[in-house]
């Protein structure tokens, strides 16, 4: 499977958002991570709709948005109309029949949808959502913060998930050049990255060696 490589831009400048966005466009990048908080589901928050409008019309690489947020079937079609090509919401967040809805409403609008799971839920608890969706987020740290330590359970679930689901595995938190290799072996294929790509001094030798 050919590896993809989602910038996560919680980590970018986002006093010249576009500038960063064309950097790491040129550097390679696949996709762009964009990283929803509510304060709610997660300590920490970030942005909403309207700057995901803006960051789709700076950038003609599809826009991968991770919704950190709790009601998901709430907002999720907000996200939808601002431009993204990808929505991914949270397990611990959604009941089977919101996600059911979720997925209707996608696919009728050609957007992906992905299920993430935090550290601390196995992926028993996904199971029954795997039919729905198009790629699974497997979260290898607490999501809120970028710059934060690889948690290595990750790498297990990435295996279990690896022998029961053949489409997407992406990774997100502390990836880097040598957690990559890891989760890679591991059965991943879209690795997102915040703090190793746009902390790196050369934007294309961070994503070469990540891929
Ligand atoms: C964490 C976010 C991640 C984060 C990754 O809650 O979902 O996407 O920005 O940042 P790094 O790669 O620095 O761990
Ligand atoms: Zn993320």
């Amino acid at each position: 499977m050919k590896i993809k490589i989602a910038p996560s831009i919680l980590s970018a400048d986002f006093s010249c958002l576009s500038a960063e966005l064309k950097k790491v466009q040129a550097a390679g990048a696949d996709l762009i991570h964009v990283d929803v908080m509510d304060g709610h589901f997660v300590p920490n928050i970030t942005i909403g709709p309207l700057v995901v409008k803006y960051i789709s019309s700076a950038t003609s690489l599809p826009l991968d948005v991770h919704l950190m947020i709790e009601n998901p079937a709430k907002y999720f079609l907000e996200f939808v109309n601002a431009g993204s090509d990808m929505i991914t919401v949270h397990i611990e967040t959604v009941s089977l029949k919101e996600l059911a809805t979720i997925a209707k409403v996608l696919k009728k609008r050609k957007v992906k949808l992905g299920i993430s799971l935090n550290p601390a839920t196995p992926i028993a608890k996904i199971k029954k959502a795997l039919p729905l969706v198009d790629f699974v987020l497997v979260m290898s740290v607490n999501p809120g913060f970028s710059g934060q330590v690889f948690i290595r359970g990750a790498l297990s679930k990435i295996r279990q998930l690896r022998a029961i689901f053949k489409k997407d595995i992406a990774v997100d938190g502390g990836i880097n050049n040598i957690t990559a290799k890891q989760v890679k072996n591991a059965g991943a294929n879209v690795l997102a990255a915040g703090s190793y790509i746009f902390g790196a001094k050369n934007t294309k030798q961070a994503i070469d060696s990540l891929r």
